[in-house]
């Protein structure tokens, strides 16, 4: 656990000025480490709901799934991305969760300093006792408290993202890899859970100010037998809702099951500051 967290990077999210060798702005804002090893730096008047983003079931059933390791060709896929993006110095996982992503690319990249924030308190205490060689914050990918062009890379993972920001915080010529859900994305549980399956609409999501380099698409089937684990499988998507509205039998008798992850994986580089 990290005693005192580094305060490189990040700002303060009232007034906007680098901190010094604390959490303490030259203002007079004062932010503490949390005992897992994570600062909290979204003020109650941006915070919008009272707990917002993922709860702590949604994370613990995240966690396990993802434990699990069917979503372990994803990062492969972006552990590539990242290999062909230049010197990885830097980097920050935008909706980070309960930061299985954070912690991959922290070990393929040892040498990088790598950052997770998540608006889900719930999901930036679990990373951050389970991960402490990471920096985990509270924050708002709507307004970031990290420092202008303070990262080489960054990362997001089916979380939202906010074109500027992300543009501010990046080095010019800085890159983004981003994981979308491509057409097929996990068909075979909406086709459980609803009469009509629609697929998953073209991804046409360009931020601006950036250029593409790659896209490759990550398709590979993975097969569900226990009950538990489909469970957690549809507690993680938009459809978890669902599960209140439906028989549990159901879902057994579908089992074993095959199911597809099918994702993009897009590599995208902010433009240099001279074009
Ligand atoms: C589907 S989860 C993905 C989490 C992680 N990237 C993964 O794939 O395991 C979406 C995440 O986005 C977070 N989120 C939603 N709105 C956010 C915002 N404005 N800023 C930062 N995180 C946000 C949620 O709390 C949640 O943890
Ligand atoms: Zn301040």
């Amino acid at each position: 656990m990290l005693a005192h967290m580094q305060t490189e990077r990040f700002i303060c999210p009232l007034c906007r000025e680098p901190f010094g060798s604390e959490f303490l702005c030259p203002q007079g804002h004062r932010f503490d480490t949390a005992r897992e090893g994570y600062i909290h730096l979204l003020p109650v008047q941006k915070k919008g709901s009272r707990e917002p983003g993922d709860n702590p079931d949604m994370l613990t059933a995240r966690r396990t799934f993802l434990e699990g390791g069917h979503y372990q060709p994803i990062v492969e896929a972006i552990t590539t991305a990242f290999t062909h993006t230049g010197t990885l110095t830097s980097l920050l996982d935008l909706g980070a969760g309960e930061g299985y992503y954070t912690q991959a690319m922290a070990q393929a990249f040892p040498e990088a300093a790598v950052y997770g924030i998540d608006i889900s308190k719930a999901g930036i205490r679990a990373a951050a006792r389970r991960y402490p060689h990471c920096r985990f914050a509270i924050a708002s990918n709507r307004d970031l408290p990290l420092a202008d062009q303070s990262f080489s890379h960054a990362m997001n993972i089916f979380a939202p993202l906010v074109d500027e920001e992300l543009a501010r915080i990046l080095l010019p010529e800085g890159y983004l890899v981003r994981v979308s859900p491509a057409p097929e994305h996990l068909r075979e549980i909406k086709a459980l859970l609803y009469k009509d399956v629609l697929l998953h609409p073209e991804d046409t999501y360009h931020p601006q100010g950036f250029h593409r380099i790659d896209r490759t698409r990550v398709q590979q089937p993975f097969v569900i037998r226990e009950l538990t684990t489909l469970h957690q499988l549809i507690h993680m998507t938009p459809y978890a809702w669902k599960l209140n509205h439906i028989d549990p039998t159901d879902l057994s008798t579908a089992l074993p099951l095959t199911i597809t992850l099918d994702v993009w994986v897009t590599i995208w580089r902010k433009l240099s500051i001279l074009r």
